[in-house]
């Protein structure tokens, strides 16, 4: 070939052909995903046409190469953080989304307080799912949205920082999240392992640990599609060059006893206080179990399990309730109203009632937090605001014998209106039966690169064959 030919300059790209391209089946190349991604972060290109492409690629599902291509792109759409100098192992711990999911307030603190750095960088509520920054807003004067030197000098004095995704700091997931929200297309894993990886390779941590959820809650309720999506991220990350670990953990209920914004975070305070409500068990050893996988990752500690006995110590000792503290402080959080016992106040509260006696045997826990969501607490369109105090307090597990006439919720909003419907859904969402249900573990599996490689191996061999 001619040196000319060889300089010629590559085709112009349009994204009406990749709609098309992909809507047909097709796979796009990294050059093509890397146009889309900076049209996303730049807005060049308009919210429909990402959306259509969006939707293409959930029905179509994207292929191992596109979905890395996706998450480097993403990584690579706007400032990235470069956390070697805190002089600390950098770890964060990310979840694939559930209803009552507050492990963030209670790990960013305990692994900090045993000497790892987390510089965490989080989401809003998407789906029916809650969002970690719209929780920690519920804490008056609480900013998420910190520039990088104030990212890390929080870092710097705390040991650990939440702040959301900014115009600089992957904007292409900030523009794609909300669209995904709004346009169902959450529930895909490419789309998933992309938005959940760039934030976190983008932070330049040194290891992860990724909660991934499965069970009716989760946004991949099979155990094969959610081991699946844990294998991907796995594989993913290692091959970008960050050490990572996936759970498998349980979502076929909610995690604790509240689900909304200023309830999980004062749910969360109550654990770090050592206060241990038999509701909130679950949350308090899954939260220990990732902070001592997070502490292992750090360095300091020998093996998850060591690091789980330290974790538990800085649980008992305050130190994790002074980090969390201290980092609120530090991002304006107002403390004082932990201690304020009227902080909480409702427009409008319903206890709902069990409608017959029985054990609770299953729940619909998509439902429920979407139950959760028509309280107020997340939003319809995005950029509504939320109502800090909405939400629902549960106050039965699965597996408990429950009588006739017993509380099993506290339902919270602004107006008696707002609590009709999610009193509806979870009448549907919960279901009795006359015997309890076997008991589900709350870590299924566990994921490290050889055996994410092997089980992506066989997810291709298996497809192939068919
Ligand atoms: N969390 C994220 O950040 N992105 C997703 O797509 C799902 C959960």
């Amino acid at each position: 070939m001619s040196s000319s030919a060889s300089a010629s300059p590559p085709t112009p790209l349009h994204m009406i052909d990749l709609i098309r391209m992909k809507r047909d089946g097709g796979a796009l190349n990294a050059r093509e995903i890397s146009f889309l991604v900076t049209g996303a972060a730049n807005e060049s290109i308009p919210s429909d046409q990402l959306a259509a492409w969006l939707m293409a690629a959930f029905l179509r599902g994207l292929s191992l190469d596109e979905t890395r291509a996706l998450t480097l792109a993403m990584r690579d759409s706007g400032e990235k953080f470069p956390p070697a100098y805190l002089g600390k192992t950098a770890v964060d711990k990310h979840s694939t989304g559930g209803v009552g999911d507050k492990t963030s307030f209670l790990v960013a603190p305990l692994a900090a307080a045993c000497g790892v750095a987390v510089p965490m960088i989080s989401g809003r509520a998407l789906g029916h799912t809650g969002g970690t920054l719209d929780k920690l807003e519920a804490i008056p004067g609480f900013r998420t949205a910190l520039t990088l030197q104030e990212f890390e000098a929080v870092l710097m004095k705390c040991g650990a920082s939440i702040i959301s995704q900014t115009k600089s700091l992957v904007p292409a997931d900030r523009v794609l999240y909300a669209l995904r929200d709004r346009t169902g297309t959450v529930e895909s894993p490419g789309l998933i392992c992309a938005s959940i990886l760039s934030k976190k390779l983008a932070a330049g941590l040194d290891a992860l640990i990724l909660d991934v959820k499965t069970g009716s809650g989760a946004f991949l309720r099979k155990p094969e599609d959610s081991a699946y999506l844990a294998a991907l991220m796995v594989a993913t990350a290692e091959a970008a060059g960050t050490r990572t670990v996936a759970l498998l953990t349980d979502m076929g209920q909610p995690l604790g006893h509240s689900a909304g914004n200023w309830i999980e975070v004062a749910e969360s305070v109550e654990l770090l206080r050592g206060q241990r409500p038999a509701q909130s068990e679950d949350l308090r050893e899954l939260s220990l179990i990732l902070a001592g996988w997070m502490i292992h990752l750090g360095g300091q500690a020998a093996t998850p399990e060591s690091g789980y006995a330290r974790a538990e110590k800085a649980l008992a000792d305050g130190s994790a309730l002074r980090a969390f503290f201290a980092m609120v402080e530090a991002q304006g959080g107002d403390v004082s109203v932990f201690d304020n016992p009227n902080f909480h106040s409702p427009g409008a509260t319903k206890i709902v009632k069990a409608w017959v006696s029985g054990f609770i045997f299953a729940m619909d826990t998509t439902a429920l937090g979407w139950a959760v969501q028509r309280t107020g607490a997340g939003r319809e369109k995005a950029g509504m605001p939320v109502d800090p105090h909405a939400g629902i307090d549960f106050h039965t597990r699965c597996g408990t014998h429950v009588e006739k006439g017993q509380p099993l919720a506290t339902l919270y909003a602004t107006n008696p209106a707002l609590l009709v419907e999610p009193e509806a859904i979870l009448k549907q969402a919960i279901h009795f039966s006359p015997t309890p249900p076997q008991k589900v573990p709350l870590v299924n599996r566990i994921f490290t690169r050889e055996s994410a490689e092997a089980h992506l191996r066989d997810v291709v061999n298996a497809a192939s064959s068919h």
